[in-house]
């Protein structure tokens, strides 16, 4: 029975042993509500824990358009607000911007820009009506086709055109999807489909060599190019690649974004959840592979203190294409490792003060192996 409530006559005794019940009943209440609380955390925590670690992989794995905004990011490209007519706005000199159409299965256009060799820019600028295209025919310079990384429009990459037009006139695009190209989704054989096609117009627009310089996703473009092109009927090679800071693999590259690696990589469906979806949905941009399929020298320089594409990816490119690479006839690979101290990093590349040199000495390297 429960005690009574005391009053004026309940004896001490019974008041001690009322309160004592009281505790007693309050704690048994407050027990029950910590349970009920407790299993509620945990069952939140558990459905939190499912959503991150089942709901993100299941999504992305099952999210195709998901997996092309992370390999292939066309929205608030930077530089904002582009104009890619307005070429004082940039402090460029001595360029013009084409409108490259293709037409096949679909007709699109590509925003290309030609910039002359900083040797013909004076001329240009006191030339009236300077004709660039005649300038690019007569062939004095050869011609290097610039493949950019995923995160920018053509603009951002200015200042390794301005190494670039030392030695080159330099024609630098937007691939479909990007800035002013065409806005088709973009996706890995799409756009090396127009790649050929850039490449087979500027072999129209000039006698004079052509090379490819491909940074980042752009090697894994450029790189993927001249394996079909080598596979073609007609068996082109260009003279010369050169690959700055490339990636292996898209897999190898996503895995070393913080956000997957560290949150997700211990997972045992991490490779067929994150990894393998990249193969199966055609961004396997398979820098590695593809580079078993050059027949030209190769030259690769990175950064060791690039903090996007660890310079090991370079080591493993050399060591590939070296293995495949006939030296005897076809070219080498040369690998420049620029040291951490320098601090370029993985967009500074264009700073390095050796960096003219290296190309220098690829173009007579190059230039070599033409005649064997
Ligand atoms: C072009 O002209 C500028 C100014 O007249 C001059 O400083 C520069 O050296 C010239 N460049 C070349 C490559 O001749
Ligand atoms: C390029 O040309 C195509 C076809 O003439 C046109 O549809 C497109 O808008 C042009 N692009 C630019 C950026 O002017
Ligand atoms: C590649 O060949 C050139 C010319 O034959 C040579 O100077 C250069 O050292 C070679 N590079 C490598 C990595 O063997």
């Amino acid at each position: 029975m429960e005690p009574r409530p005391p009053n004026k006559r309940t004896g001490v005794n019974d008041t001690l042993l009322y309160y004592e019940h009281r505790k007693k009943k309050k704690c048994s209440c407050l027990g029950i509500c910590c349970i009920i609380c407790c299993t509620a955390i945990i069952i939140l925590a558990l459905v939190a824990v499912l959503l991150v670690f089942v709901g993100i992989p299941v999504v992305f794995k099952k999210s195709p358009s998901l997996q092309r905004k992370i390999v292939f990011p066309t929205n608030n490209l930077l530089p904002s607000n582009p104009e890619f007519s307005n070429f004082e706005k940039y402090d460029i000199k001595g360029a013009r911007n084409i409108n490259f159409t293709l037409e096949y299965i679909v007709s699109l256009s590509l925003g290309v820009w030609h910039l002359l060799p900083h040797g013909l820019v004076n001329n240009s600028l006191d030339t009236q009506n300077f004709d660039h295209s005649a300038s690019l025919m007569q062939g004095g310079y050869p011609v290097i086709i610039h493949f950019h990384s995923n995160g920018g429009n053509r603009i951002k990459f200015i200042k390794m055109y301005n190494v670039l037009r030392t030695y080159f006139h330099v024609i630098a695009f937007d691939y479909r999807g990007y800035a002013d190209s065409s806005s088709v989704e973009p996706t890995e054989e799409g756009i090396v489909e127009d790649t050929l096609r850039l490449y087979q117009w500027v072999r129209y627009q000039t006698n004079a060599d052509i090379y490819f310089w491909g940074h980042e996703l752009g090697a894994a473009i450029a790189t993927h190019t001249i394996a079909r092109l080598h596979e073609g009927e007609d068996y082109v090679v260009p003279m010369g690649l050169f690959l700055e800071a490339p990636f292996t693999s898209m897999r190898d590259q996503i895995n070393e974004i913080p956000f997957f690696r560290k949150l997700f990589s211990w997972l045992p469906w991490y490779q067929s959840t994150i990894l393998n979806p990249l193969d199966e949905n055609g961004f396997s941009l398979n820098t590695a592979r593809y580079i078993t399929n050059v027949e030209c020298p190769i030259m690769i320089v990175h950064a060791e203190d690039d903090a996007v594409t660890p310079s090991s990816f370079s080591e493993k490119l050399a060591k590939v294409a070296a293995e495949h690479l006939d030296s005897e006839t076809k070219g080498n690979v040369t690998l420049h490792l620029l040291p951490a101290h320098f601090g370029y990093g993985h967009f500074s590349i264009h700073k390095s003060l050796e960096l003219p040199f290296f190309i220098m000495k690829h173009i007579t390297v190059c230039e070599a192996y033409r005649y064997i």
